[in-house]
């Protein structure tokens, strides 16, 4: 039997997860058609533009387009009946309690219930609370047509790829955690990962993790939630640093080198941002609350992140004798460099603070401008975007760091110190060389350094 001919998949939702998903699964052999509600998208796509910026992605959609294993379904209903596994990956927003939105998945469950022409393995890899996987199945199962006898196993899957690595991450896996209760769902996904690992030459045994549903709802959401908390600890190490006039870029350097806590995740700076860290936190603390279990650790790590964006608003305040009035220049507006994607960047509230305190802004990012316009339409003199770092910089009382860009990391300092008005550095990724910065003429302070 050939087995790549046997497993049709369509990927519902082609955002940041989706996309890279389908995609990746087509270029793995697998017939894969996208099925995306946002008309507008759906064509970007169809014609081979990525709506979002994510290094790879577009070579990789074109190399899917023109082998014909990737499409966009002009039909959705079709595309639904044509696959067997059917992969959820739609947006579940935090709701005003810090719940999660699961509405998006609750479409995708009455989408899948018309068209369940035959045996369907839905697999749920938006990032949802512990339930959501059983609420789809319910969900499926009361939508189908009264009298059918509907066959279909839901599993969760989850997808641990990071932004601006996404592609690396899909096809280097470290783990894959396949939660399903059904032996034929657990064997329809272990084959559909088979190429993958072949490729990556990672031994099954290694990599693979077959589990329940429900404690693979927990994985992800543990995952998520242990790097906030790293984030949040080395953080407050960072201001421990700054009172005692340690520097943290060192200490965490020092413990990262025990194996035991591991170096990732222990950067200081303005704090952990994005669509998943923030969100599956408040997720997980709700989740935790409404089986009785006060996770106040979470809550103390969430607090704690929250209060970044103040804290380094209030450092260059302290710096600059106040903002009001004084043109700042502020590079890097995405969560984390080499994405575009701003969704709870730390970057909102410190521009907004900035504003409201009469400051000028002139903002920069190499991709994520587009789409912060939209939450921060220009408006001159007081907020207007730049398109170098340098000539946001032109005239301006301090440079403020929000994302650890490559390309701040190369603006020739000398020759921009005379073209400010007052040459203050606030780094809150900790990205350039105190060393080097200072050599160059400026007054540079980082997050928790010396
Ligand atoms: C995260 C998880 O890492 C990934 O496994 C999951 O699938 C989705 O959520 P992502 O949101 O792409 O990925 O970003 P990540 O690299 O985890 O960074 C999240 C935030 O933490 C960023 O704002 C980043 O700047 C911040 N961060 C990260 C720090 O402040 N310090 C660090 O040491 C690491």
């Amino acid at each position: 039997m050939d087995e790549q001919d046997e497993i049709r998949i369509a990927v519902i939702g082609l955002g940041y997860v989706g996309l890279p998903t389908a995609l990746g699964l087509a270029d793995l052999g697998w017939p894969v058609a996208g099925v995306e509600i946002d008309e507008k998208k759906a064509r970007f796509i169809a014609k081979g533009d990525p709506p979002f910026y994510e290094p790879g992605l577009a070579d990789l959609l074109r190399r899917g387009l023109d082998s014909g294993r990737f499409s966009v379904a002009d039909d959705p209903d079709a595309a639904l009946q044509d696959a067997t596994v059917l992969i959820v990956c739609v947006g579940t927003p935090r709701r005003e309690d810090g719940g999660a939105d699961l509405s998006q998945i609750d479409l995708a469950g009455q989408a899948i219930a018309r068209n369940l022409n035959g045996y369907k393995l839905v697999v749920q890899k938006s990032t949802a609370p512990v339930g959501a996987a059983e609420r789809l199945r319910k969900g499926i199962g009361a939508a189908a047509q009264p009298g059918a006898q509907p066959e279909f196993d839901v599993a969760v899957n989850p997808e641990f790829l990071t932004e601006g690595t996404a592609l690396d991450t899909f096809f280097n896996p470290d783990r894959i955690i396949i939660g399903a209760d059904s032996p034929r769902a657990v064997a329809l996904l272990s084959e559909m990962h088979r190429p993958l690992l072949e490729r990556a030459g990672k031994p099954p045994e290694e990599t693979l993790l077959v589990t329940g549903v429900g404690t693979t709802e927990i994985i992800k959401h543990a995952s998520n939630a242990f790097l906030a908390a790293k984030v949040s600890f080395i953080n407050m190490v960072a201001d421990l640093c700054e009172a005692t006039n340690a520097d943290v870029a060192d200490v965490a350097r020092a413990i990262g080198m025990d194996p035991r806590i591991a170096p990732a995740f222990l950067k200081a700076g303005i704090g952990f941002g994005g669509s998943c860290l923030p969100k599956d936190v408040s997720a997980f603390i709700h989740v935790a609350s409404e089986h009785g279990v006060d996770f106040s650790l979470l809550r103390e790590a969430e607090r704690v992140n929250l209060r970044r964006p103040a804290q380094f608003t209030g450092a260059l305040a302290q710096a600059l004798s106040g903002v009001g009035g004084k043109t700042i220049a502020v590079w890097g507006l995405s969560f984390k460099p080499r994405t575009d994607d701003a969704r709870d960047a730390p970057s909102i509230p410190i521009v907004s603070a900035l504003l409201r305190d009469g400051a000028s802004l002139r903002l920069h990012d190499p991709q994520a401008m587009r789409e912060f316009q939209t939450l921060f339409p220009p408006n001159p003199p007081s907020l207007a975007y730049a398109d170098s770092p340098e000539s946001a910089a032109e005239g301006a009382d301090a440079v403020v760091i929000l994302t650890e860009w490559d390309d701040y990391r190369s603006v020739d300092l000398p020759s921009l110190r005379p073209r400010m008005a007052n040459p203050l550095i606030l780094d809150g990724r900790n990205c350039l060389d105190p060393a080097a910065v200072r050599r160059a003429g400026f007054d540079y302070r980082g997050v928790g350094r010396r």
